[in-house]
């Protein structure tokens, strides 16, 4: 699909999920996979295009022909992604970045004596990495950020999009519904892809690679 419709572009894809260290042994994480940044990642470089994969705690191996930078934390992918940006066509931002992170990484483990019944953490929030590359992104680039959402009902989810899509200022937002059994870590996905004022340009199911073709679709 698309032929090499893609050839001489750049695209950056970011994938999988942020971990947020505590100590040297414990972090804060989320559940993404980094099946559908993987997916999009492929079917970009399969369309043409020269690619470079943001990892971030991939479950599945990463395309070995294509450019990867490993990443641990947000203010890590949002150095490593604000670089690749620069000269980058396609930015998308398929990763689940970590909204806060620890206000202190202890420097040893943190003991069970310290914390006695209850253990509060403070938590400090991360840059919104999507929105800083909407603002600043160069002529002719296309922004595209993802909303995993729990919200069962397709309206009031859409209308959830509709907010985000405006609040970060990208061209795409694609909409999927995540929870404890569906999205994240799943082989297939299902979404709603909004382009900048709203409206639905595409809604597809299936595969993750044959999600990723026709995001993409929508993007070339
Ligand atoms: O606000 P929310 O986390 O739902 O937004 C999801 C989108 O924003 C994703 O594209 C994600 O990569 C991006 N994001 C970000 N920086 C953050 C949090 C999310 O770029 N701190």
């Amino acid at each position: 699909r698309g032929g090499n419709d893609l050839a001489g572009k750049r695209v950056v894809v970011t994938a999988g999920g942020t971990r947020e260290p505590l100590d040297p042994v414990r972090f804060l994480g989320n559940r993404s996979s980094g099946r559908q940044g993987v997916a999009l990642a492929q079917a970009a470089r399969a369309r043409g295009a020269e690619v470079t994969l943001i990892a971030a705690h991939l479950e599945v191996p990463a395309p070995d022909d294509l450019t990867v930078i490993e990443v641990q934390t947000a203010l890590e992918l949002q150095e490593a992604v604000t670089e690749v940006a620069a000269s980058a066509d396609i930015v998308v931002m398929t990763a689940a970045v970590a909204d806060y992170r620890p206000a202190e990484v202890r420097d040893a483990k943190i003991k069970k004596t310290e914390a006695g019944e209850t253990l509060t953490l403070e938590l400090v929030a991360n840059p919104d990495i999507l929105a800083g590359l909407s603002a600043g992104r160069r002529e002719g680039q296309v922004v595209v950020g993802f909303a995993a959402e729990t919200e069962p009902d397709p309206s009031a989810l859409i209308e959830l999009g509709r907010g985000k899509l405006e609040a970060k200022g990208c061209d795409f937002l694609v909409i999927n519904q995540v929870g404890w059994t569906q999205g994240f870590a799943t082989e297939s996905n299902e979404v709603v892809v909004l382009r900048r004022g709203g409206d639905i340009v595409m809604e597809a199911s299936g595969s993750k690679l044959s999600v990723a073709d026709r995001i993409l679709d929508v993007i070339a």
